[in-house]
């Protein structure tokens, strides 16, 4: 299919990246919080930051890696307080969404963030989730949750939270894996995981951010994953990428995101080209939108501005976030014949 695409001009690509129907799966939604909004939440709870002002807090965001990133996401994070708080968080996020067609969000949450905080675990799921419930009704955008466990602590913590979130076990899809990598790898969660399998939950986890490709092979072997969150690291294991695009698994790929933590500093050195021409399942997400500089069209615009990537990698992008997202997949297949559409117009003769 990508094939058909290869006579669209360069000039149209920038159009084509915006107004393609595209899955986002791979996005924080803590980390969807701007600095005007973590102002706005702290004076409405009475919260008081460590920062003295929306520039401030913005200045501090000059990252040398995850470890300084995440200080600073959990200091934000501290304003959410209320069910309404977690709603404003969400809405505001899925209203950005649809404004970059997206059709699927999969939205990663961090109950641990909050319910350490005296957060009840029901006012974190039910507000996020009433935010989705709307983004289908109002925006046309298809959402859902994943609760991810914080890897910097216990598994028997892992498990006490995916207990506390019980009663709402129809209000997200699946499980996940985030926080401090290197240190905490996935070996640490196995019983976990295969208990949120068990669940019939669908299981993803972080891996190979920053830390080397024997996490990315434990997140396949032992946890069973069903798409790798980052995974960029798999560059530097020749049998694990042969693996990777033989088993068509998803790496949910966020370029902003390795550039501002210093994993690829420079855009152009970055492998997601070289991740799509060796057949993997690579796509492009924002990871956390509000601290990285961008949306996932951010994402997609300074990825093909920095590589030589055509017409091709961007329908390839699409049709492989819509494939590796775990929506119903009567709603896959409609989103792909949108997809198809709209690169058949652009490639279609007198189009541009
Ligand atoms: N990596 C790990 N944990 C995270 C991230 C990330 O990029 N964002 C929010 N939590
Ligand atoms: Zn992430």
């Amino acid at each position: 299919m990508a094939e058909a695409f290869a006579a669209i001009p360069c000039a149209q690509l920038p159009a084509l990246l915006a107004a393609m129907p595209k899955a986002e799966l791979h996005m924080h939604i803590e980390g969807s919080l701007e600095p005007e909004m973590i102002f706005a939440l702290a004076q409405r709870n009475s919260v008081t930051l460590p920062y003295p002002s929306v520039e401030a807090l913005r200045a501090a965001y000059a990252f040398t890696d995850l470890q300084s990133f995440l200080d600073i996401y959990y200091a934000g994070a501290s304003v959410l307080l209320t069910e309404q708080d977690f709603y404003d968080m969400a809405w505001a996020y899925l209203q950005r969404a649809a404004a970059d067609h997206v059709v699927r969000a999969e939205l990663f949450f961090d109950p641990q963030t909050h319910t350490a905080r005296g957060v009840p675990m029901q006012t974190v799921i039910l507000g996020l989730s009433r935010a989705c419930r709307d983004a289908q009704a109002q925006l046309g955008v298809s959402a859902a949750l994943i609760l991810c466990f914080l890897r910097h602590l216990s598994e028997d913590e892992a498990l006490q939270t995916l207990q506390d979130a019980l009663p709402w076990r129809d209000h997200f899809i699946g499980v996940g894996l985030d926080s401090s990598e290197v240190g905490h790898p996935p070996e640490k969660f196995q019983r976990v995981f295969a208990r949120a399998r068990d669940m019939g939950l669908h299981v993803v986890a972080h891996a190979g951010e920053e830390a080397p490709p024997e996490y990315i092979r434990q997140a396949l072997d032992l946890l069973k994953v069903q798409r790798i969150d980052h995974g960029v690291q798999a560059v530097r294991d020749k049998g694990l990428m042969q693996r990777l695009a033989r088993e068509r698994m998803p790496l949910t790929v966020c370029p902003l995101s390795n550039q501002k933590l210093q994993v690829f500093p420079d855009l152009r050195d970055h492998p997601l080209k070289a991740l799509l021409d060796a057949g993997l399942c690579a796509t492009v997400n924002s990871d956390d939108p509000a601290y990285f500089g961008g949306y996932v069209n951010d994402n997609l615009r300074a990825m093909f501005a920095a590589s030589n990537m055509d017409a091709r990698h961007a329908w390839q992008l699409a049709a492989n976030s819509i494939d590796a997202s775990f929506a119903p997949p009567a709603d896959k297949a409609a989103w792909r014949a949108q997809l198809d559409e709209c690169f058949t117009e652009a490639a279609a003769p007198g189009a541009a």
